[in-house]
């Protein structure tokens, strides 16, 4: 049985204050669910979230790493770091990332492999674009951005990531993919996650899915049953609509 994961990607919002005073709100309206809660605030308030989450379930994620342990790479942050900073997850190759910072199926690839050698659970995101889609490609990049995501690992080190599928045309656009969509992907995915490891993999591995998703279609896309989770920025910014999020059903 594969544990809902509901994780708010708060992007380049938020500060220190902000944040505190959403946690302050935001935990007793979560305190009553079995889901597992994911928050992502900017690198800055990770420590003063990390101290004001102590003793509540909800767990934080960084929204980005460096791939290296430590060095001379200014603005980067390592996976120590973000652990040091009391993350356990780490969100990588979003498609913002991938689109405005030059980040590859290969960088993907380094960033996982040193979240995992620091402790970390990585939130692997893939997603094809609207373009990509109306050629039919979306199984092709999927498969590419997967096999790229998990080159080189071992399947021991895969039992607590998450994948996030987010196709990158509703992320941010209100355009939400209907249930059988996403649910077709999560599908493909979890075949693709079977075959790399033979070993149930495909189905225990949680995938989350993203792009749009508000309190109004939670409802419908978690009753995919290959859907475990969400990953959302816009309406994850309110406590009261992620909570709405968070207390699906
Ligand atoms: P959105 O963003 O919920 O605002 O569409 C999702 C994401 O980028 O992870």
């Amino acid at each position: 049985m594969r544990n809902p994961i509901i994780a708010a990607n708060w992007k380049m919002f938020k500060t220190v204050d902000e944040t505190l005073a959403y946690i302050e709100e935001f935990l007793p309206l979560v305190s009553g669910t079995g889901t597992e809660v994911v928050l992502a605030p900017p690198f800055t308030a990770l420590k003063a979230a990390s101290a004001a989450l102590t003793g509540s379930r909800v767990q934080l994620a960084g929204q980005n790493l460096h791939w290296e342990a430590d060095g001379a790479y200014t603005g980067e942050v390592s996976a120590r770091m973000l652990a040091d900073a009391g993350c356990s997850y780490v969100i990588i190759g979003h498609s913002e990332r991938r689109q405005y910072f030059g980040e590859t199926d290969e960088t993907v690839n380094l960033k996982i492999k040193a979240a995992l050698e620091a402790g970390l659970e990585p939130i692997v995101c893939v997603g094809e674009s609207l373009e990509e889609r109306e050629a039919g490609q979306t199984l092709n990049v999927i498969r590419r951005q997967v096999n790229g995501a998990l080159t080189g690992l071992k399947k021991e080190h895969l039992d607590g990531m998450v994948l996030a599928y987010e196709p990158i045309w509703a992320i941010g656009t209100g355009l939400t993919a209907t249930p059988e969509q996403a649910g077709e992907v999560h599908g493909w995915i979890r075949e693709m996650l079977a075959a790399f490891s033979q070993n149930g993999l495909g189905q225990s591995i949680r995938i989350q899915y993203g792009g749009s998703v508000k309190p109004e279609n939670i409802n419908d896309l978690m009753a995919q049953p290959d859907i475990d989770g969400a990953l959302v920025g816009g309406a994850s910014l309110k406590p009261d609509s992620f909570s709405r999020i968070v207390n699906f059903r």
